[in-house]
């Protein structure tokens, strides 16, 4: 794992940005991996800037997410799909066949997420999967526990991450907080070519040296990653405060 530590949240998404921007230029049809949530915002408008000012041209990507509410539309204005609409796709020249997001209201949803997987093995994998980190060092929405070889299914999310996900920035109630979700695998994410985690805040410091530090258990989803060759994680100083050891 590379673990780059920036001063600020606004650096930390300029960084992850140009990673992606350089990918898009270097392999114009290349597939991507995105995630939802706060953490990616900055980057997403940082990407929507490269379009608006230096052209970075959309028009060849296809889009993959990670998850989806089980139960929301894709109107739904706390789905993933009207998210991803939202923060970058409504902004930029992707064609939106080429987006890919779990249908939260598939008939279904099993048989959705095999197609999922079948449509991202058929098109050649992800070359850059973008991650974010829950508290409990869930990654998409594999809580604590998953498996190392599970694969886009339906999960049950844990109080904590409901929890998280209605302090007032989504939802403002729990008890809107749909209970399951749609998710891409820990198998799926570690088939990515490159991975890219980012962090910011204190509230992700614990789960961060976990990640990094600690040893790599199904216990902390996210250091899993320890054993994928081409990972690298952006944080703020923040997020890296309980690091014991030197890094960039
Ligand atoms: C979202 C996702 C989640 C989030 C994580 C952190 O697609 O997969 O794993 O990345 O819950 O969320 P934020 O960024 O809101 O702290």
């Amino acid at each position: 794992m590379k673990v780059i530590i920036k001063k600020t949240t606004d650096e930390m998404s300029l960084a992850g940005a140009k990673i992606f921007a350089e990918l898009i230029c270097k392999k114009p049809n290349c597939i991507l991996g995105l995630a939802t949530g706060g953490t990616p915002v900055g980057l997403y408008k940082e990407l929507i800037k490269m379009h608006k000012q230096d052209g970075l041209d959309f028009s060849k990507v296809t889009t993959f997410n990670l998850d989806e509410y089980l139960g929301l539309d894709g109107d739904h204005d706390q789905s993933y799909r009207y998210f991803m609409n939202d923060n970058l796709f409504n902004h930029v020249n992707i064609k939106k066949e080429n987006t890919y997001v779990l249908n939260g209201v598939a008939a279904d949803p099993q048989l959705f997420c095999d197609g999922y997987e079948m449509l991202i093995k058929a098109i050649g994998g992800i070359d850059l999967q973008l991650l974010g980190i829950g508290g409990n060092g869930h990654i998409a929405f594999n809580e604590p526990g998953s498996p190392r070889s599970s694969r886009t299914r339906i999960v049950d999310l844990t109080p904590e991450t409901i929890a998280a996900n209605s302090d007032g920035r989504f939802f403002s109630d729990p008890k809107d907080v749909p209970t399951q979700a749609l998710s891409m695998g820990m198998a799926t994410i570690l088939d990515a070519k490159e991975i890219l985690l980012i962090a910011n805040k204190e509230s992700k410091a614990d789960a961060i040296v976990k990640t990094v530090e600690g040893p790599a258990t199904e216990d902390v989803p996210a250091s899993l990653l320890q054993a994928h060759s081409n990972t690298t994680v952006i944080i703020d100083e923040a997020a890296a405060a309980k690091l014991t050891k030197e890094y960039a």
